[in-house]
Formats: structure tokens, sequence, C-alpha cells
């Protein structure tokens, strides 16, 4: 599917909405571009000297700083208007939704899938996603209006094109997808799994780029909103690629035990609390047959690795962008948390992002080479 053309399901956007999606796109490069790189300025060239010389004594820590730089009207503005980007970014897209979700739900049912879609009207979604809007979405991964609803999907959809700016593969935003398999295929060259699991698929951004490198095997893919699910199937089918799609929770699914040959996640261990994370790995375990690959994708970076402009954006993202574990994610030890539950083969570290996963490529092992350039990952094998 070409990455620059909507897909099928994709909701449609009109002349003036695309012009209002194209100006909260130039003002989030705007803030991300400009305004970012002067907030590291103020930080250095005033907040910290004035610190130091006032207490006498280099800062503690970043959050000293973080709570100087509170005081500065410049960074007030910025985290106001980076806040207020994403909330007009949600608004418009949701505004172009609604105006056809009646469409989209029509385009929804499938008539003779290959895939299909289990929702579960008694699911409990983990407290940790449900607590507060994540990415500031409004309704989350989780709100359903109905039996036929498919709202969250469409927003997430399409609210991605704009959020990720093209830099996570145009409308399919599938690269973190194609560098998932990237790296399988650096550590396991001629690896054929024949039955694949992705764990937070929201609508299958990551899952159809590993369903069609495994076209022989059967995709399953999981998340915890009946709308995003159905969404997902609705795609998914458009896209003529079969997936099995249920709703149910990493740390705790219906599978059997020892029934997948390939594990992955893509950007969800950073959402999942620090309680959730180990019983997600524990679950993987079960769920792999022996020799299985456990594959996660996740933010490519490691607190320590990060100086202090860059933790001070990282608590952004857990103050204002409502991304709680974001820091726990950044410092968890996953090599350990693969050693306790009795994996093998175990490999923590960076991988090239990839926009069309090749055997041979390998692209692993380096430092990180930024956002959306590389991505850390975490594989082992039962
Ligand atoms: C940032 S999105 C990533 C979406 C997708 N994997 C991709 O690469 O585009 C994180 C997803 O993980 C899901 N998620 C988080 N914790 C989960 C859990 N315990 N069980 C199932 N899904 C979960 C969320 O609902 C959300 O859809």
């Amino acid at each position: 599917m070409d990455a620059h053309r909507p897909h099928p399901m994709m909701p449609e956007s009109n002349h003036d909405e695309i012009a209002e999606q194209l100006a909260i796109v130039d003002m989030k490069v705007f803030l991300g571009t400009k305004i970012d790189p002067g907030q590291r300025m103020l930080l250095e060239k005033k907040v910290r000297p004035e610190f130091e010389k006032r207490e006498g004594r280099e800062a503690r820590n970043h959050q000293e700083l973080r709570k100087e730089m509170e005081q500065e009207p410049s960074y007030q503005a910025y985290v106001t208007m980076t806040s207020v980007a994403q909330d007009m970014m949600w608004d418009a897209v949701g505004t172009c939704i609604d105006r056809q979700i009646d469409d989209l739900m029509d385009r929804a049912e499938i008539e003779n899938p290959k895939g299909s879609v289990r929702t579960n009207p008694d699911f409990e979604v983990p407290r940790y996603i449900a607590a507060q809007d994540i990415h500031r979405m409004p309704g989350n991964y989780h709100g359903t209006y109905g039996e036929r609803d498919v709202r969250q999907g469409a927003l997430f959809d399409r609210g991605a094109v704009v959020y990720q700016m093209g830099r996570n593969g145009g409308y399919m935003n599938d690269i973190r997808g194609h560098t998932i398999v990237s790296h399988y295929f650096a550590r396991w060259p001629d690896g054929q799994p024949k039955r694949v699991l992705d764990m937070g698929c929201s609508v299958g951004h990551s899952t159809l780029a590993v369903a069609n490198n495994f076209p022989e095997a059967e995709t399953h893919a999981i998340d915890v909103g009946a709308g995003m699910l159905r969404y997902a199937h609705a795609r998914a089918e458009r896209l003529d690629t079969p997936v099995h799609f249920s709703q149910q929770n990493a740390e705790c699914t219906d599978f059997e035990d020892e029934s997948f040959d390939l594990i992955c996640s893509s950007a969800i261990l950073h959402e999942t609390s620090g309680k959730a994370l180990p019983n997600v790995f524990k679950e993987c375990h079960r769920l792999l047959k022996p020799g299985g690959a456990m594959v996660h994708l996740e933010v490519p970076a490691r607190l320590d690795e990060l100086d202090t402009w860059g933790r001070i954006r990282g608590d952004y993202e857990i103050q204002y962008n409502y991304e709680p574990f974001w820091k726990g994610a950044l410092t968890a030890d996953y090599k350990k948390l693969c050693q306790d539950i009795g994996l093998n083969d175990i490999e923590v570290g960076y991988q090239d992002a990839a926009f069309k996963a090749e055997r041979g490529n390998t692209g692993f092992g380096g430092p990180s080479k930024g956002v959306h350039r590389s991505w850390l990952m975490i594989s082992a094998v039962k």
C-alpha cells in the first residue's frame, strides 16, 4: 500500500480539514525545531548558571532545574503551546471523524472476512490505561460508543498521520512494525514463525507490517478497546491482510500455553505500569513455544543517556502528555526482567528504523540515532 495515499478505511478529510491538519503539523514542527532548542538554550545559558551562582553548587538532579524552568515565562509558554497543539490536533481530527462516523461504521462491516475480531463486553480495562487520556486523546484507547462503533480507531489512525508528522511511514504508520521484523531478521535470519502475536496493536499499524512479512503465519493481535479493534479489523481486511484481533489484556490472555512462535509489541511497555510490566513478560513466556522469540520495541533512549533538557522534556511527557510510565520504561532493567522469567539469548539494544524489513540487513547494536531513526529492542528466546 502506498504510504503517501490514504488507505481504504482511513477517514476522509475535506479541503478545509486538510488545511487545518497541515497547519497543526506546521505548528508541531515549529515547536519541535525552533522552540524546543530555544528551551534547551534557556536552560543552559540562563537557568543553570543563575541557579549555580545563587546556590553556590551544581544542581543535584534535573528536577531542581525543571522547577527553575517552571518559573520562566518562556518555558510556561512552551508547555502551554505544546499541550494546546496536541489538543488542537485531536479536536480537528475528532470533528472530521464525527461528521463521517456513520459512513465509517458502514465501511467497517466486512463481508466474508479473512481475519476476525473478538470483543468482550465484560473486559476490564487496566487501571493504568483507564486512569487518564494518554497522549491527551479524548476517549483514550478504550472509549467505545455502541456495538458498531469504530470512533477511537478512526481517531487514532487519522490522528497518527498528523501526530507522527510522516516520520513513521506516512498514512500506513508501519515503520515500527518493519523495524520489529528487521530486528527479528537481524537475530534470526532464517526464522519462519507460524503463529504470531502482536500485543497492544491499537489499529494494527505495526501488526500489518509484521503479518505481511510472514504471510504463511497466522497472526493475532490484542488491545483493550472494542472500538479500536473493530476499526483495526476493518482496516486490515481492506488492506487484504488477515489478522485475528481480540480484546484482551497482555498481562493475562486466553491463548493456550506455548502457542506462539513470535510475540512482539510496539511502543506499549512505556504505557504499562511498573507492576504490569513483569506480568506482560511472564505472559509472553507462558505463550511462547520452546524456541519461540519475544521482540518488544520501545522508545529509543535510556534515562542515563539523556542530558538535563532531555530529562525535563521527558517530565513533560509524564506531567502534560499523560504518559505516567515514561520514566519507568526508560529505567526498567529489561535484561533482568527476561532473566527472572527464564528467557535465554537476551538482547537489549538499538535497532535502526526500517522502511521495509529485509533478511540479511542487520542494523542492530549501535548507539541510538534518536527518535524515529532508532528504536530500543528487547528480544529473547524461550
Ligand atoms: C502507543 S500505542 C502503540 C500502538 C501500536 N503497537 C503501534 O505500534 O502503532 C500502545 C497500545 O498498547 C495498548 N496496551 C497497553 N497496555 C496494554 C495491555 N495491558 N493489554 C493490551 N493492550 C495494551 C494500548 O491500549 C495502546 O493501543
